[in-house]
């Protein structure tokens, strides 16, 4: 299911520590938080509230901008993300605009929309970057991992090395006019299924 569909959990509490990975979804998360997103434009007053989650701080601090959809070419490389949260943390992202016709066996498997991953290795976490000219098997360009040699396809689909699956995704939102929002606070683990996570574009936003 894509995740503009799916789901974000309620935000965290930063009385609660550091914000750690979830894999557990929440419906109702998911309705508050586009609740808060559609007060902004409905409701006069409350666009104190929109901005609060635009710039985010507290209970949603984790809610990231990375950029407008125009900055995301439809099947171009990964775009490596190291930003820092709210909370101080700092989250390393890849986001990725996977083109459906991209039939390539590293290319999007189907997928179609924006997609937010964790740019760490599922194996021991060493920092994963787009290698366009890394060879496999004669398709060139893929997630190498630098460390013990796992790869991954542009949707993150682990196809070879050690790491025991493929790359965790975060949920994605795209608002009204076209910003890029990640939730970073609650990663689903990856598996084959990470192209259909996808957010798909508005045609209104594609060139
Ligand atoms: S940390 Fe990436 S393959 Fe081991």
């Amino acid at each position: 299911m894509p995740h503009s569909e799916s789901h974000f959990d309620a935000p965290h509490d930063p009385d609660d520590g550091p914000v750690a990975l979830r894999t557990s979804t929440s419906r109702r998360g998911f309705a508050r938080f586009l609740f808060a997103v559609g007060l902004g434009g409905v409701v006069p007053g409350a666009g104190k509230l929109f901005s609060d989650f635009l710039t985010p701080t507290g209970p949603y601090a984790a809610a990231l901008r990375v950029g407008s959809t125009g900055d995301f070419v439809r099947g171009g490389a990964p775009v490596h993300f190291e930003i820092k949260d709210a909370n101080g943390l700092l989250r390393r992202l890849q986001i990725v605009h996977l083109d459906p016709a991209d039939a390539a066996r590293n290319g999007s498997d189907g997928g179609n929309g924006i997609l937010a991953m964790d740019a760490q290795c599922a194996h021991l976490q060493c920092t994963l970057r787009w290698n366009p000219g890394f060879d496999f098997e004669g398709q060139q360009g893929w997630f190498r991992c630098a460390c013990h040699g796992s790869t991954y396809t542009r949707a993150g689909v682990r196809i070879f090395g050690p790491a025991p699956r493929s790359l965790t995704t975060f949920r994605v939102h795209i608002t009204s006019i076209g910003e890029v929002i990640v939730d970073a606070t609650n990663g689903e683990l990856g598996d084959r299924t990470n192209p259909s996570r996808a957010v798909p574009v508005p045609p209104r936003f594609l060139a």
